[in-house]
């Protein structure tokens, strides 16, 4: 009898086992330096990199297209949020900022397709060092560590601010958004997206969903979230914006990404094989946070937000 149960104790205990390990690792945001270290470790380990590509954020499904893997929705989505914000609209060479810019997936893709002139900033020197040696010498697209909250340029300096979803990384948005729109010109354009809550005043959680929501923060040096509405107030009362600010919820358009996140170590295997098993461990280790996500982003507990206005 206690024979044929081992294996099905053996799978709890495993299940356990990673559960803990789960929260005990989790990436607590303390301050900018928190964020900072946890991409230096999930750029160094090259793990999200060989699994997801040179993209760090969801892919954008279109409702007609079918059999789109999880790559190349990711670029699909660079192109959708500048056909959304206009920023095609823009001659070739405008001066472009991206903050919070990854291994400058979306720059190079601004840079390469629509000939901008782009500068990418993170907070992570690792990333930086990545994006460097991803980019193509002669490509119009150059990578500093910066933080966000603190910009080093003159007010003004781009014709475009581009963001994506770095926000949710961000203490304190109403400084984020006014470093954006600082830094742009007038008349420039700003695209943003990012992971809000719902508008948890008008529609508070419920016990599960508090506990949802503290995983969410806690797993991936997330500060806090706020609402879309919220956002879009912020940006609307800047004295750098022109006033209209556009906003829609992309969930629709995004949610296939959670699953196909992980369907994607189920594609392509040797990608984190050939890393070695503690590769393997910590991939594993992700599955419960990107599962919640897709629950949360399913249940409209979350929303993903983008913004467009003018400078
Ligand atoms: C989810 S990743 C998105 C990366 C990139 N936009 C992309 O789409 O591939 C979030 C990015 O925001 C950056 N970030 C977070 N907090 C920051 C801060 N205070 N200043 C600058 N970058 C920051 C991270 O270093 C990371 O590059």
């Amino acid at each position: 009898m206690f024979e044929s149960l081992l294996p099905f104790f053996l799978l709890i205990l495993f299940i356990l086992f990673l559960l803990i390990i789960w929260r005990i690792n989790a990436r607590k945001y303390i301050s900018s330096n928190t964020v900072a270290s946890a991409y230096d470790a999930w750029t160094q380990d090259k793990l999200l990199e060989r699994l997801w590509g040179e993209h760090i954020h969801l892919g954008f499904y279109p409702k007609e297209k079918k059999n789109i893997d999880f790559r190349k929705a990711k670029v699909q989505f660079v192109h959708e949020l500048v056909k959304w914000s206009s920023l095609d609209d823009l001659p070739k060479g405008s001066r472009i900022l991206d903050v919070g810019c990854g291994i400058g997936g979306s720059s190079r893709i601004l840079a390469k397709y629509y000939g901008f002139n782009v500068t990418g900033i993170t907070i992570s020197p690792a990333q930086v060092k990545r994006a460097r040696e991803l980019t193509p010498s002669g490509l119009n697209c150059h990578f500093q560590v910066m933080d966000a909250m603190d910009l080093k340029f003159e007010d003004g300096s781009f014709d475009a601010v581009w963001s994506v979803e770095a926000g949710a990384h961000m203490n304190d948005k109403k400084k984020f958004a006014d470093e954006l729109l600082r830094t742009l010109r007038p008349g420039g354009y700003l695209a943003l997206a990012d992971w809000n809550s719902r508008d948890l005043n008008a529609y508070p959680p419920s016990f599960v969903e508090k506990l949802v929501l503290k995983q969410l923060l806690e797993q991936w040096v997330h500060p806090n979230f706020i609402s879309i509405n919220a956002f879009v107030n912020i940006l609307r009362i800047n004295e750098n914006s022109a006033g209209t600010v556009i906003s829609e919820n992309w969930n629709s358009y995004t949610n296939p990404s959670w699953y196909d996140s992980i369907i994607e170590g189920i594609r392509r295997p040797f990608t984190i094989l050939s890393l070695g098993p503690l590769a393997i461990v910590k991939s594993i280790r992700e599955i419960p946070t990107i599962l919640l996500m897709n629950w949360a982003f399913k249940r409209g507990l979350m929303e993903f937000g983008v913004y467009k206005c003018r400078g």
